[in-house]
Formats: C-alpha cells, structure tokens, sequence
C-alpha cells in the first residue's frame, strides 16, 4: 500500500560529533548510554532542545543559544526536575562542543532527563528519587523535509490527531513525551503520502505540525495561531515575527480555522530543524498557485541572510564559536559539579534562570 523506502527515510546525517557533553564533561560518543530501566525510557521524562549552528563567514554560529537553553530551563522547571545546570554553563557547553567538533555546521541536541540511581534503583511513576542527567550531542543534519522542499515546498494534510490539550500535556515544555502525539502525526502524514501533518488543536483551531509552527498569508497579512492553541512556543515562529516587523510586514496571531489553511494565499512552517518551508498544497488542495509564495520567499530569504551572518539580525542572535567569551570561567574546564554543589546550584538554576518569561508572551 505505501512504499517501505518512504517511511524509513530520515534526512542524511552524514556527520556525527565523536564527543558528547554529559553532566560537565566530554566523553566518547559511544560512552553515552543509559541503562535500559531509566525512568525517561519507560515515563517518557526528559525535555530537550534542537539548535542549529550555522556556517558563517566569521566561521560556526548558533542560531539563538540562549533562547533555546532558556526554554530547555523553563522546560524543566514545568516537570519539577530539580538539576545543577546553569544558562550560562550550558550555553558554554554547547558552544565548546561545537567547537571541539570541528564541524562549520550541525544540528545540536541538549537532553536532561530522570535517569536510574543503581545503587538505590527505584521504578514507580513518582520521578523524584530518579537522579537527573543531562547530555548535549551534534550532528550534521540536512533539510529536515528534503533538499527540494526549501524551494518547492511540501505536501502536507491535515491530521485525525489533535494536538495535546494544555491541561493534559503542556505544549509549551518541549518534552520528550509530547513527541508521542507529534509521531502519531507524522506516521499517519507519511503513511498516506504526505510530508507532514498538521494538527488541530482540542477546539478544532489549526495549532502546529509535528515539530514545526505554522504560517499563513492571507491578502499580504501574515497570521500564526497563538500559543493558547497549544503550539510550542518556537524560536525560529519568534524569528519569522521579528522579521516581519523588521520588514514591516503586516503581522497578527490569532486563531485558524481548518478551513482557511485551503483558501490560503500562502502557507510555510516554521522550525529549527525545517527551518522555513513552504507549503504547496494541504489535503492535495492547492496553497495559492501551488508553490512559495512571494511573501513567504521574501521571509526566507531574510531568514536565511540573518542565519548566514550575511544580513544584520533584529537582535543579538548569532553566537559566533570561535569568538565566544565563556561565562563562567570556572566551569571552563567543565567538571561535574558535586552534591551539595548540585542542591545549591539546583536552588539558584530554578529561581534565576527560569524566572524569565522567554521571548514570547505567555499569555496569548
Ligand atoms: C512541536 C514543535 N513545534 C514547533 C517547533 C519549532 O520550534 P523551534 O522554532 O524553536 O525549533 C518544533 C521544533 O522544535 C516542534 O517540535
């Protein structure tokens, strides 16, 4: 019924960073393992970030750290994970990692999440007694939705699944568990020959596909739900606002019907791994002429100026690599910090670095 290549597919990885940071250190690639009766593999309990660091003329930059690390925080504060990691510790980890890598581009994954004490095992649902870990891996990562997708852009439908109601499921953490909902998603999208999936929220409002915001261009408006139709609160859906005020695009969130994703002018996602996609067509109906749009090319086009380094961005959002200044000098050498040292920085990561609401407004 479906072609079996279409469904095992994945963007080609052709590079992997050999080291990963775990807990304050730089071990092997191979060393980074978990034992199978961790609590995240059973529980679903981790958050986790992707971040692009793209390839500039002043070398490697990451697109936005502090934005990503800030919401991994605030993540891990929603599900109550008590940790030692800082903003600033993590953002010097990522950067350093890029860098011992040596790659000019990648894709970066910070994950923490309960693990398994073996001395003291414990199984139960109740997280706390599970030790936190955290990890940060790279890789180079390709268009997460195809070569050609950036300028054809891609078939989508629209998916029988909802998206997570936010008083079951908070959208807003990107955490591990939510990507059940989003692979639902994905799988019935490309079982059925699609790209990918849009789902509705729990009122039938158009919220997000399943890793991706989304766009929509109506009479020369740009239009994105807001966060109450439960999307994850994106960067790079952040970035798309602010180059639009930049461009002085006309630009509102608010809710969207099904039905207006058909008689769209244009449609494109949004995303750190998608970055920014058109959307051609939506249940085989045509998106405006069936290919991108000029408002959406003009976006892109901005987007990835800003991302090359080559276009000045609205804010201070790329961290050049080899031109970073680490924060916190005494955790250069990136040792793993001890117990009472944890509870003490546990207290101060949760109050400090999460107090900030991110970039976005939480109360749209
Ligand atoms: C469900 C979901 N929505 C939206 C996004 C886009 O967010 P960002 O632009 O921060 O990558 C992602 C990707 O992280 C996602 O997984």
């Amino acid at each position: 019924m479906f072609n079996d290549d279409v469904r095992k597919k994945d963007v080609k990885t052709p590079t992997i960073v050999g080291e990963v940071w775990h807990n304050g250190e730089f071990i092997r690639w191979d060393d980074a393992r978990v034992h199978v009766m961790s609590h995240v593999l059973h529980y679903g309990s981790s958050v986790f970030e992707g971040i692009r660091c793209y390839k500039t003329k002043r070398g490697p930059a990451v697109f936005r750290l502090r934005e990503h690390i800030q919401r991994l925080l605030n993540s891990a504060k929603i599900y109550r994970m008590e940790h030692p990691w800082t903003l600033d510790e993590l953002c010097d980890a990522t950067v350093h990692l890029v860098a011992r890598g040596g790659l000019q581009q990648c894709y970066v994954r910070p994950i923490m999440f309960r693990s398994l004490d073996e001395e003291r095992p414990a199984f139960g649902v109740n997280p706390f007694p599970n030790p936190m870990a955290c990890y940060i891996g790279a890789w180079d990562w390709g268009k997460y939705l195809g070569d050609a997708a950036i300028e054809q852009g891609v078939d989508v439908c629209v998916s029988s699944w909802n998206r997570l109601t936010p008083n079951s499921m908070p959208a807003m953490a990107k955490a591990g568990a939510n990507y059940m909902n989003s692979q639902l998603i994905k799988m019935e999208a490309i079982t059925n020959g699609y790209a990918e999936g849009i789902a509705l929220d729990d009122r039938g409002y158009v919220s997000e596909g399943s890793g991706e915001n989304i766009f929509l261009i109506h009479e020369g408006k740009v239009i994105t739900p807001p966060l109450a139709s439960s999307i994850l609160p994106g960067i790079t859906r952040d970035s798309v606002i602010e180059i639009c005020r930049a461009l002085e695009i006309p630009l509102v969130e608010s809710s969207i019907q099904r039905a207006a994703l058909y008689v769209a002018d244009e449609l494109f996602f949004s995303g750190t791994a998608a970055e920014i996609t058109p959307i051609r067509s939506v249940d085989r109906i045509p998106v405006g002429v069936g290919s991108r749009g000029p408002v959406t090319e003009r976006i892109q086009k901005a987007f990835f100026e800003i991302t090359s380094g080559e276009r000045e961005a609205p804010g201070d959002w790329l961290t050049f690599v080899g031109e970073h200044k680490p924060a916190q000098a005494e955790n250069n050498g990136h040792r793993a910090p001890k117990g009472d040292e944890m509870k003490k920085a546990a207290s101060t990561a949760s109050a400090s670095d999460t107090r900030d609401a991110i970039h976005v407004t939480l109360t749209e």
